[in-house]
């Protein structure tokens, strides 16, 4: 459906309950949320005096977010879930996909329509809007990867412009999104180049050996094997409240990781992104702290995967932040490595 025959709508709740609105279950209220689909009436409403001096937040599916109070502002969501194929040829796909479109819903409609390149990001929870700004990431592939432009519109100054895949400058769950400065752009749309021959990415550690049991060797197959990884080693936030990765993975120096590996033999590391880097990952250093299953009340530690904070039904904020904090110390007193968080958290700023 194209996006000009829908009518524009903008809905404003005010009061809003957030316990539905975030993954982690966290029982917090908003002043107001706002979803549309138009960015400029979505503008135009921010102008009037009763928004414009408040905060706001744009926000996807509320997948990657903890809140440790409740937000005096206006939490912003799209409700833009139209996808077009721009261009398509023998080769290729070019789609654009809107913000508010659910992540995981999209790769199944690449998938369904033969256009490969998503199938490692699959049932990544999260909307489509949030792709290129947290540049998510799994299985050997990032958004990056497959994105050429993003659509913005600035909400200061009511320009939209585009970007290309350069300009997004994407790193490891990172763009220029979340440059400080930049918090006025409202990713609206993104584009994707899409391949029509399968070719797939298995070079994710354990992907190729269960790829090579299978007799289909498609990208829908693919997307099945991911899925079955990502239910067995993460928590479904149905059931339990959590935003998968809490803290990065974090990149040191080879002679960094040198000094730690002669305390700690076997310590896993893959290569980074910049040279003479490497990267480690968190959840074998959370786990040799002794977190893996930990829980203090409702607050807790996955016990299948130490990077995953979950929260077991009435937790607060403040309680997964005060955890994270103290897993944050520990590990740096064993390994001398401060974590970053992956997941932002939202204060009233
Ligand atoms: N490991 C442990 N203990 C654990 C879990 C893992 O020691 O409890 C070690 C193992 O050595 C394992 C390694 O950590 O080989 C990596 O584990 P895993 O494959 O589960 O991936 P991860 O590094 O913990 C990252 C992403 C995930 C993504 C997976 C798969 C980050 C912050 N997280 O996790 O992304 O799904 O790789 O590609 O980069 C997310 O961003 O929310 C997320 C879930």
């Amino acid at each position: 459906m194209d996006s000009l025959s829908l009518a524009h709508m903008i809905r404003i709740t005010e009061n809003a309950g957030l316990k539905e609105r975030n993954s982690f279950g966290i029982r917090a209220m908003a002043r107001y949320w706002i979803s549309y689909d138009d960015p400029r009436q979505l503008y135009e409403l921010m102008q009037q005096p009763d928004f414009n001096s408040l905060p706001r937040l744009f926000m996807g599916s509320g997948t990657n977010l903890l809140f440790i109070m409740d937000y005096p502002g206006c939490l912003i969501h799209s409700e833009n879930r139209v996808i077009k194929i721009r261009h398509e040829n023998d080769y290729k796909a070019e789609i654009d996909a809107g913000a508010g479109l659910e992540w995981d819903e999209l790769v199944q409609w690449t998938i369904d329509r033969g256009f490969y390149g998503l199938e490692n990001l699959s049932y990544i929870p999260g909307s489509t809007g949030a792709a290129p700004v947290q540049n998510i990431g799994a299985y050997g592939v990032e958004a990056g990867d497959l994105i050429t432009e993003v659509d913005v519109f600035d909400m200061n100054t009511g320009n939209e412009f585009t970007l290309d895949n350069k300009e997004c400058r994407f790193g490891y769950r990172d763009s220029i999104f979340k440059n400080p400065g930049n918090e006025s752009w409202l990713v609206t749309r993104v584009r994707f180049s899409l391949s029509k021959a399968p070719a797939l990415n298995l070079s994710y550690r354990g992907l190729n050996e269960e790829f090579s049991m299978e007799q289909d060797k498609t990208p829908a197959v693919l997307r099945k094997i991911i899925i079955r990884i990502r239910k067995g080693k993460l928590p479904d936030p149905e059931y339990l409240g959590n935003a998968g990765s809490f803290f990065k993975n974090p990149e040191i120096s080879i002679e960094q990781f040198n000094r730690i590996e002669g305390v700690f033999p076997g310590i896993p590391c893959f290569p980074a992104a910049a040279a003479g880097m490497l990267k480690i990952p968190a959840a074998w250093m959370i786990e040799k702290a002794g977190w893996k299953g930990y829980r203090q009340n409702s607050a807790g530690v996955y016990d299948k995967q130490a990077l995953v904070l979950v929260n077991y039904g009435d937790a607060s904020g403040q309680e997964i932040l005060d955890l994270a904090m103290k897993i944050r110390e520990s590990v740096y007193d064993m390994f001398g490595i401060w974590l970053s968080p992956e997941v932002r958290i939202v204060d009233g700023q």
